[in-house]
């Protein structure tokens, strides 16, 4: 072996040894990274579970509704509060207080016996869900190093998807099942107790203990979480330099009115926030709570339905690997703008197939949410004739929608949460992801309301 030969190996040890990212990370990612999973189920497996609990509780449109919506309006709320939780008491304690919810809320709605229990248990799962989709991506920004952020953070966009696949494979799985819905709605419980042990074991974070004033703990946590190349010292003095401008913690009210003297945390809130009120506004929550509804709508039969809303959670899944590979090649502002035009054309796209394919039937309540889950419920009830149930139709609203996915899934899924872990100065971040993440429910919120009215 020549020199340089032997120069160019030691180089590429050296650099794949400096890359080299500690287990403790990949854990605390991994155990984080539930709460995206459990966000995700316990939002996809609504559709699925609803239809049966409709049928079985004789749920009322308003009741159905009420049910429904509980969870993401509990999530809007508490991811509105869960930014000063995060600054007072830490972000591990607080991913804690969303495991704990996410589990006695899965409980709950296993064993409830009527409405009103269950609506208790829908409020505790939208309470994990909203401390959930704001500290998860808060804590793995704030552990990882800049070079794997990105990677990481959409990680959990992966666990989010994840965690819809999974729910509507098991509401596929659990649909014939007497009191099925017991399952799909309890089933939440065993990743939400693994992560509530597994979270015991994780350190806070570092940036957390530095404006807490504990250096020594934040050392060694750095020490942990680190692998011996890093220059802890230097990523340490940056840490408290960032955080230098506020010590204890910073209330909404102070964040709020430190605003019009801070440009740059003004302009990230402003990007961040609409970053994710878009990424509602582009539709993807329809598409993941009323897939089934959509394809029986184009005159697919129940099961087909309910299997090919899986298929388009699977694409989803997919496609979200894809970000997080694209994520390290491009750039964040070009992944968006390429996924962001690749949407606008795949919305056409299913435009387009909805006109082509002439009057669709529309069911004629009143309410977004009741309505897409009162259509399969009384299909499944009255197990109405397949006579009138055609393969183009629904294939052509697959093939459509699934488009919309791959375009949705590698940039314009992930990168709003990445994005907002990146960008908020770090004196005021749990704030400004605590009102970003809230957009992200409200527009959820609005969307999922008008759709099919
Ligand atoms: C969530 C989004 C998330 C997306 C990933 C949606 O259900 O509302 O915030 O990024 O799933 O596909």
């Amino acid at each position: 072996m020549s020199d340089s030969d032997e120069e160019e190996l030691f180089t590429s040890r050296s650099t794949s040894a400096q890359n080299w990212t500690p287990r403790k990370v990949i854990l605390l990612t991994g155990l984080a990274a539930i709460g995206g999973f459990l966000f995700g189920y316990d939002t996809g497996v609504v559709s699925g579970a609803f239809i049966l609990v409709r049928r079985d509780m004789s749920l009322s449109d308003t009741w159905q509704e009420v049910l429904v919506s509980g969870t993401l309006v509990s999530a809007f709320l508490t991811a509105l509060t869960t930014g000063t939780i995060a600054d007072k008491f830490g972000r591990r304690p607080t991913i804690l207080l969303g495991s704990f919810n996410f589990a006695i809320g899965s409980l709950v709605m296993a064993v409830a016996s009527g409405k009103e229990i269950l609506l208790v248990g829908r409020l505790l799962v939208g309470v994990g869900v909203g401390l959930a989709s704001t500290t998860v991506p808060l804590y793995i920004g704030e552990t990882s190093t800049p070079s794997l952020r990105g990677a990481l953070v959409t990680l959990n966009t992966l666990a989010i998807v994840f965690g819809q696949l999974v729910a509507s494979v098991l509401c596929g799985v659990l649909v014939d099942i007497e009191e099925g819905w017991r399952y799909m709605l309890g089933l939440a419980l065993v990743p939400a107790v693994i992560q509530l042990i597994g979270f015991f074991f994780m350190p806070e974070s570092p940036r957390f203990l530095v404006r807490q004033g504990k250096y020594t703990e934040a050392q060694e946590v750095l020490i942990s979480i680190r692998n011996p190349y890093h220059q802890i010292q230097e990523e340490f003095e940056d840490i408290k330099v960032d955080c230098s401008r506020e010590s204890g913690s910073l209330s909404m009210l102070g964040f709020l009115k430190s605003l019009p003297v801070d440009s740059i945390a003004r302009k990230a809130l402003f990007l961040g926030c609409l970053l994710q009120f878009c990424q509602q506004l582009a539709g993807i929550n329809t598409v993941m709570y009323y897939a089934a509804s959509i394809i029986k709508m184009a005159g697919a039969s129940n099961q087909m339905a309910v299997w090919f809303s899986a298929v388009t959670a699977a694409i989803n899944f997919l496609f979200t690997i894809l970000g997080l590979k694209l994520v390290h090649i491009m750039t964040r502002r070009r992944l968006l703008f390429v996924s962001m035009c690749c949407v606008i054309v795949s919305l056409l796209i299913i435009s387009t197939s909805f006109l082509y394919m002439g009057d669709i039937k529309m069911p004629n309540q009143t309410l977004g949410l009741s309505i897409a889950n009162e259509s399969l419920a009384n299909d499944f009830i009255e197990e109405a004739s397949t006579d009138d149930t055609s393969v183009t139709g629904p294939v052509l609203i697959l093939v459509s929608l699934s488009l919309y996915l791959i375009s949705f899934a590698p940039g314009l899924g992930p990168l709003p949460w990445t994005i907002n872990s990146e960008i908020h100065p770090g004196y005021c971040r749990a704030q400004a992801q605590s009102l970003s993440t809230s957009s992200n429910w409200l527009g959820n919120l609005l969307v999922s309301f008008t759709f099919l009215r």
